[in-house]
């Protein structure tokens, strides 16, 4: 393809004082005042953002990632004084897990204001909400002056994007300028909340957990497509595509730890025979064992089992080196879905295409 832009990268230290006033963030925050696409770090993952109160801006969003037009976008607000730009109704339980989860991984839908684009919120009538919890994207929406419309900074299909050069792996000469404030915290996207249904209904699990918001307004709804019922259809638009997948041919083994083992390595030995290049996904704690068997012709640990957090933070940037890798096969190990847990193996069924077997 031919390079439309020479996208340049800002370095940016996300914990020096008055970020504002850096040039990075003021050059950035321009290319935003002026219709171009800047990528972003936030807690979760680095955003693509776009002016949100133009719909030229946001258009050239799903040119550069590819994303189906019916797939609507979460604004990014810098304070809450943005809020009411956005939307045009706050109910008391929305009002609540702002104070709780703000800045913060939760994105609120709600219903929209009129002046937002309808190529934001794909023709919906509410738009999604969050303030992200990183200095450095909550410096460029204020100093832009502006909401920020911003998906993942991936090309769709890929896995999310934790570090800058993720981002302009899936998007170099496609975007005016990548910010680069480092690594991501949290690793997976914020959780989505529809807050205009009564419960409200969890769309998709992230990185504030269904018990810390049952906590905080009760009754809560899951979409039933993470709850593995058979044939539910996602709720949420984005949520029907095929996500986050690595090039090679995932499947997850669950159940107790040694039949998990030995179906592992049948299926690596399988694929071995076909004549695939293998890879096994699995944790520090396991990690030396994989090495030591060479069951597998590349073994990488995602996170420790006894710390989901950090499970989460590593999640795609280990899909992304089995790709590097060029890993033709790959089997993973799964997690409790609760807690973290969730938002973890929803991306990793995605991940798999739904490839699960149990033993
Ligand atoms: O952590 C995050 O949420 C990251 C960072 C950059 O903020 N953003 C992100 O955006 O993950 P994206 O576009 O990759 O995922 C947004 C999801 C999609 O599944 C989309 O369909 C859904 O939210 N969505 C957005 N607005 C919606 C609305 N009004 N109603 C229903 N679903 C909506
Ligand atoms: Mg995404």
């Amino acid at each position: 393809m031919q390079k439309k832009y020479e996208t340049q990268v800002f370095h940016v230290d996300k914990n020096v004082e008055h970020l504002e006033s850096c040039t990075q963030i003021v050059d950035s925050a321009k290319f935003v005042e002026a219709g171009e696409l800047v990528a972003f770090p936030t807690e979760t993952v680095y955003g693509l953002g776009a002016n949100a109160c133009s719909a030229d801006a946001v258009e050239k969003i799903f040119v550069a990632k590819g994303r189906p037009s019916d797939n609507p976008l979460i604004v990014h607000i810098g304070d809450m004084s943005q809020l009411s730009q956005v939307a045009s109704e706050v109910s008391p339980a929305a009002r609540r897990l702002m104070d709780a989860f703000w800045p913060g991984p939760l994105t609120l839908f709600l219903p929209k204001q009129e002046s937002v684009p309808d190529r934001v919120t794909a023709g919906l009538p509410t738009v999604g909400v969050r303030m992200p919890a990183h200095p450095v994207a909550l410096a460029l929406i204020n100093v832009a002056g502006v909401p920020i419309a911003a998906p993942s900074a991936n090309r769709s299909g890929r896995p999310s994007p934790t570090t800058a050069a993720h981002v302009a792996e899936d998007l170099d000469g496609r975007i005016a300028a990548i910010l680069d404030g480092g690594s991501t915290g949290v690793g997976v996207e914020s959780t989505t909340i529809d807050m205009t249904v009564e419960p409200p209904m969890i769309h998709r699990p992230g990185g504030i957990t269904y018990e810390q918001i049952q906590a905080v307004i009760g009754d809560v709804a899951m979409d039933p497509a993470h709850l593995r019922e058979k044939d539910a259809a996602p709720v949420s638009p984005g949520m029907k595509y095929a996500h986050y997948a690595p090039e090679g041919e995932m499947w997850l083994v669950e159940g107790d730890g040694a039949s998990v083992r030995a179906k592992m390595i049948e299926l690596l030995h399988q694929a071995k025979a076909q004549g695939l290049s293998t890879g096994v996904m699995t944790t520090e704690e396991s990690l030396a064992f994989w090495k030591d068997s060479a069951d597998a012709d590349v073994a990488l640990a995602c996170g420790s089992v006894s710390d989901m957090t950090s499970v989460a933070r590593d999640l795609y940037g280990v899909l992304r080196q089995f790709d590097e890798q060029r890993v033709q096969f790959i089997v993973a190990e799964t997690f409790p879905r609760e807690g973290l847990g969730l938002a973890v193996m929803n991306r990793l069924e995605k991940a798999a295409a739904h490839r699960i077997i149990s033993v």
